[in-house]
């Protein structure tokens, strides 16, 4: 053979890591996307052709293999079934649910490990790894592996849960806990080494226990509010868990691709942190610092409702209109008719212009994204930070199935859950004509007081209906 297979492989890695690289490049920007999308799909195709036939060449039974490539396959078609019938609203808890895949697989990784090595001082990897004096580094891989790996797998299953509506999205406060969180952390780092010295199996034991614990713990204590950073912080874990397995298993691909998922997410959390007003270092410690939100049964008064025939006169009547989306127009899907009745009040010489909340909807990006599937132009759709100057020289606002992005208690009541966080200051417009079904609050599980302000109306109803029926009664 004029290559070895070793040589073959390493290779084959570089150009699998190269093409992650390129796919997170092209990820960034929403053209270039697919483009990004499918480097990932040829980097993780030619990562597990080389992975295979290495392990081929090692001469490995050929039961283990059978498993693998079933297990391949299973996995394959529930991946391809789920990821069409997914709606895209359901996408950050399928999301979740995925990232706890990896942490799973992370300890039992580390564990394989440990049965492997520290259980079997005779088998021949203990004797390699003696031989080059690594017995205790590997210790401290196992240990580490399934501390990451525990802690993402139950922080994930919360935060699956808390997208998915199964648990509430309101904070849990347990009295001192931030002292829960900083003992087990204290407990970890005394026990690793314990570890490193002794590697008893009760130890592993007490560390899967304790970094159980505390995935739930951190993510149960962060409020609705907050949940998109803590899915990105959570991919940023698996990262790590899978970059720890990686070393486990002496494989150079996977330290590669978890460092970069690692580092991705956590850059990723950092900005949305920033964008979000929110201590980067309080949400990955669980909510630290945050002190038990108020109860938000305060007394706002009386709302006021609209009628869809009323507020088509209102937009036949202004000269300038911007539209918030949120949530609620995802999951009405009415951004057709949003896209319509844009259409139309632009042909009537009205300045028609969209504000995007950085997180509106349940993930990254998403309000952008439907409106670009309904074809409303790129260049009358604004980020928050270009169009919040303008709503006190605006006509009329409609906030379309939003309501935590939109909430006037985010900059005026500290108390409030979701205080500090930048929001889309709709108010300040002439006149606020929110689409929503009930007075309900929003993922973050806070009253909005806007709903209750002198120039606010309510039209209540499922969005799509309500904006077929204003482009229905526009005035000729
Ligand atoms: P939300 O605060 O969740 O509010 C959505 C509103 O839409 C609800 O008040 C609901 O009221 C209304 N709605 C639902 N279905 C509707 C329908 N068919 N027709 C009309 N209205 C409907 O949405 P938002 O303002 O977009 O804020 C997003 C929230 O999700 C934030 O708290 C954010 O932190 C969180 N989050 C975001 C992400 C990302 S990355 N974007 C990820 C996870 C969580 P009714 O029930 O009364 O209709």
């Amino acid at each position: 053979m004029l290559v070895s297979i070793g040589t073959a492989s390493t290779a084959a890695y570089i150009v699998a890591a190269l093409l992650f690289i390129l796919a997170l490049a092209g990820l960034s920007h929403h053209e270039t996307a697919k483009v990004g999308n499918t480097f990932g799909i040829f980097g993780m195709a030619i990562a597990l052709v080389a992975t295979i036939t290495v392990a081929l060449d090692d001469e490995m039974d050929v039961l283990p293999i059978v498993l693998l490539v079933a297990a391949m396959a299973i996995g394959a078609v529930i991946g391809l079934w789920r990821s069409r019938v997914v709606e895209m609203t359901g996408m950050p808890e399928l999301i979740a649910l995925l990232h706890s895949f990896v942490g799973l697989a992370a300890v039992l990784v580390g564990w394989n490990g440990y049965l492997e090595v520290e259980d079997d001082p005779g088998s021949h990897h203990a004797d390699v790894l003696a031989a080059q004096d690594l017995l205790g580094v590997h210790s401290a891989e196992v240990f580490i592996g399934v501390f990451i790996g525990a802690v993402t797998f139950t922080g994930s299953i919360v935060a699956f849960l808390k997208l998915s509506a199964r648990m509430k999205s309101a904070p849990l406060v347990l009295p001192g806990k931030n002292y829960i969180n900083l003992g087990a952390l204290a407990a970890f780092a005394g026990l690793t080494v314990w570890f490193v010295i002794d590697p008893q199996l009760w130890l592993l034991v007490l560390v899967t226990l304790v970094a159980l614990a505390l995935g739930w713990h951190l993510v149960a204590s962060i409020g609705g509010g907050d949940m998109p950073v803590v899915v990105s912080m959570l991919n940023s874990y698996s990262g790590w868990a899978a970059a720890a397995s990686g070393f486990l298993l002496e494989n150079d691909l996977l330290i590669v691709t978890g460092a970069l998922v690692g580092s991705s997410g956590a850059y990723l959390s950092y900005i949305m942190c920033q964008a979000m007003n929110r201590s980067f270092i309080s949400v990955i410690a669980g909510g630290f610092g945050i002190e038990a939100p108020s109860s938000g049964d305060t007394d706002y008064g009386e709302h006021k409702e609209i009628q869809s025939v009323d507020a088509a006169d209102l937009l036949a009547d202004a000269r300038s209109v911007i539209i918030t989306p949120g949530y609620g127009m995802a999951v009405a899907q009415a951004q057709y008719p949003v896209a319509e009745l844009t259409a139309k009040l632009r042909e009537r010489g009205v300045d028609v212009r969209f504000g995007i909340h950085p997180v509106a909807g349940r993930l990254p990006g998403h309000m952008n994204v439907l409106l670009a599937e309904a074809k409303v132009p790129y260049d009358i759709v604004l980020e928050m930070d270009e169009i919040n100057d303008d709503f006190p020289s605006t006509d009329v606002v409609l906030v379309i199935g939003a309501n935590d992005t939109v909430n006037p208690a985010a900059a005026e009541d500290p108390t409030s859950p979701i205080a500090g966080m930048p929001v889309l200051e709709v108010w300040n417009a002439s006149e606020v004509i929110v689409f929503k079904r009930s007075m309900a609050t929003g993922y973050a599980g806070v009253q909005n007081p806007l709903f209750f302000r002198d120039n606010s109306r309510m039209l209540f109803g499922d969005a799509k209906v309500k904006v077929d029926e204003i482009i229905h009664n526009l005035p000729d």
